[in-house]
């Protein structure tokens, strides 16, 4: 049944992880011919923002995508045991692509929001419990509570794979003909983030101690 269950959440990560990247993919596929050539894009066009702050929009939108990838790689438990080395060196790479991709995030979606203020403010809180979660994985690591690393590794982790369920949202909303395009954002943003973030909490609750460390270890102390 456990096996099943980590199946299951495995294959969501894969789904959700494919369709950011196909999303990404439209991006650059819209986006690049004008950067490249300087046209400027119409002003009421969803690609306007991209195009006109492409360094903004591709801070957020490049480290995210390596982040997203090299991610699962760090929380592979198995594959984290067996190259422990990598773990470590890799796992500096991983952690930076997220927090330039996390500030970002705030400095292009806050002011530049397709669906307005309500997505501003939901993308005000969600990316700074994304930085606020990696900051604090790196101190608990730093001070050797691999535990507590874990725990917010996977925190940040479940915030950065919302960003798959908000486009499944924006399908569902949009698609359906419930909201316009533009209203389907906001309430895409804050159902999509928030179910990750719980969906983070109860996997922790589920596998407390999925770390590799004695079941009885603390989780503020450190490891020797
Ligand atoms: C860490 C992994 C992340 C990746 C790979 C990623 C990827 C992307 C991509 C591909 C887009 C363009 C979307 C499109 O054209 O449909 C985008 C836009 C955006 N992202 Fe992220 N993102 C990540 C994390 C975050 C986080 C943590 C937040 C904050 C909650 C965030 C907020 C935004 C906002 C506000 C936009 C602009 C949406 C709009 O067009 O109005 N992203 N991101």
């Amino acid at each position: 049944m456990t096996r099943a269950i980590e199946t299951l959440v495995w294959a969501g990560v894969f789904v959700l992880i494919t369709i950011v990247l196909v999303f990404a993919g439209i991006r650059v596929g819209t986006d690049g011919p004008l950067i490249v050539t300087g046209t400027p894009s119409e002003r009421d066009a969803f690609e306007w923002r991209y195009v006109t702050y492409p360094w903004l929009a591709y801070l957020h939108i490049v480290p995210g995508i390596l982040y997203l990838v090299g991610a699962p790689l760090q929380l592979w438990r198995r594959f984290r045991e067996r190259h422990f080395t990598f773990h470590r060196r890799f796992g500096r790479v991983v952690l930076s692509l997220g927090l330039v991709s996390g500030v970002f995030a705030l400095a292009f979606g806050v002011p530049f929001a397709y669906g307005g203020a309500w997505q501003s403010l939901a993308t005000a809180v969600f990316g700074s419990w994304f930085l606020v979660s990696l900051m604090l994985a790196y101190r608990a690591i730093r001070g050797r509570r691999v535990r507590m690393h874990r725990r917010w590794m996977m925190r940040a982790f479940a915030v950065g794979l919302g960003v798959g369920m908000i486009r499944v949202w924006v399908g569902i909303l949009a698609g359906s003909q419930l909201l316009p395009l533009e209203q389907s954002f906001a309430p895409a943003f804050w159902v999509g983030l928030s179910m990750h973030v719980l969906a983070g909490e109860a996997w922790l609750w589920w596998r407390p101690n999925a770390d590799g460390l004695p079941r009885n270890a603390k989780a503020d102390q450190p490891s020797k």
